[in-house]
Parts: C-alpha cells; structure tokens; sequence
C-alpha cells in the first residue's frame, strides 16, 4: 500500500511532535535549543514527512565546512545527516527515502558536494535506506555511540542522481 504522505519544511510548532519521534524511536536525543539552532541555520534540510496533518517522520541536518576558516581556499561543504526517523506503522513505504531526497536536494542549495552520516553497525534498516540512495560505507568508527556500538560513516557525492553514488 502507498502512504499519501507529504513533505514540507519543519516549523517551530513542530518542535514537541519531532522531538517525542527523536526520543521514541532513536538512542541519539537532543535538546529542544539543538534542534531549532539546526532549523535556524539550516532551515531548508530539516523536513517532515506529514500526513492527515500529523508528523510521520522528519529528517535534520547540518551544512559542515570540514576545516573552518579555511573554506575560501576550496575546501568543499559537505551535508551531515544528524537525525532521521519515521514511525513505525508508516516504514518501509518511501517516506524515509523521500525526507532523505529532498534533503540531499537542500544540502546543493547550500553548495554541498557531498552528504556524510554515521549510522549504527547493526542498523540493517537505515545502511539498507543508504545504500539504495548511492551511500557507501567509508569507515568504521569504534565504539562511536555511548553505548559502545560502532558506527559506520558513510558517504556520497552531490547532486544526488538516481543509481549514482559518485
Ligand atoms: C531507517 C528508517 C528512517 C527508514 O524509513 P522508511 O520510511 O522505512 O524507509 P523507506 O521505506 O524509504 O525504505 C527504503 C529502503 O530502505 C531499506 N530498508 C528500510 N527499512 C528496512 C528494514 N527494516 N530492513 C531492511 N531494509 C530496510 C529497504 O531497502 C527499503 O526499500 P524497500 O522497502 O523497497 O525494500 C526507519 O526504519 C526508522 O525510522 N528507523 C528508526 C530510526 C533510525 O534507525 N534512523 C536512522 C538512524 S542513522
């Protein structure tokens, strides 16, 4: 079945509703000032997913100048993916692919080359979401969580192309 869902960019009212989907569905919690300094730099790549007027899902993210101060030299921007989820009942039906697309499309808007996330080594679902949008695992990185699960990093080039990585 396809879900009739929409996406539009997150406002503040949205805050209560995506934090309680943060912190029902992923270890990684925030507070209420990170995620709306996130929506306030970067408003463009920080989306939810709706439908019948209730938030099924939401992705946030970070534009990143590797080495600061030293972008004027070329060093590239690159997008962070800081936190995704969708709700249960609605998974695997293209809203996280969808929220992922549309971000991948804000991070050119904001002049990045390419889209980095670190993500758990056993979380087949999310690696499985990455690799079919063209991510590749570049590193793994011991004991990353506070948990102590490994992360993989993984990666691809801007803009994002279907059934390409670069
Ligand atoms: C990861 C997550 C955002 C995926 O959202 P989603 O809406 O189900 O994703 P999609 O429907 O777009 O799935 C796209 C593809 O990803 C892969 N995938 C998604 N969930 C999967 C799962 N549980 N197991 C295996 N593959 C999965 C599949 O290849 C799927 O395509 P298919 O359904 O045609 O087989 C969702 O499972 C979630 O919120 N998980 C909890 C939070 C989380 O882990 N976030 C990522 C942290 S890095």
């Amino acid at each position: 079945m396809q879900t009739m869902f929409t996406l539009r960019l997150f406002k503040p009212d949205d805050l209560d509703t995506v934090m309680q989907l943060n912190r029902s569905y992923l270890p990684e919690n925030y507070s209420s000032l990170f995620f709306m300094d996130l929506h306030r730099r970067f408003p463009k790549t920080f989306i939810v997913a709706e439908e019948d007027k209730a938030i099924i899902g939401y992705v946030m993210c970070r534009i990143e100048t590797p080495f600061p101060g030293v972008g004027l030299l070329g060093v590239a921007k690159r997008g962070h993916v800081i936190s995704i989820a969708v709700t249960p009942k609605y998974r695997r039906r293209g809203v996280g692919s969808m929220l992922m697309k549309k971000a991948l499309a804000a991070m050119v808007e904001y002049n990045a080359k390419q889209c980095v996330l670190e993500v758990r080594t056993g979380n087949t679902g999310g690696i499985n979401l990455y690799r079919k949008l063209g991510f590749h695992v570049k590193r793994t990185i011991h004991r990353y969580y506070a948990d102590g699960e490994d992360a993989c990093v993984m990666a691809r080039g801007l803009p994002y192309e279907p059934g390409s990585g670069n």
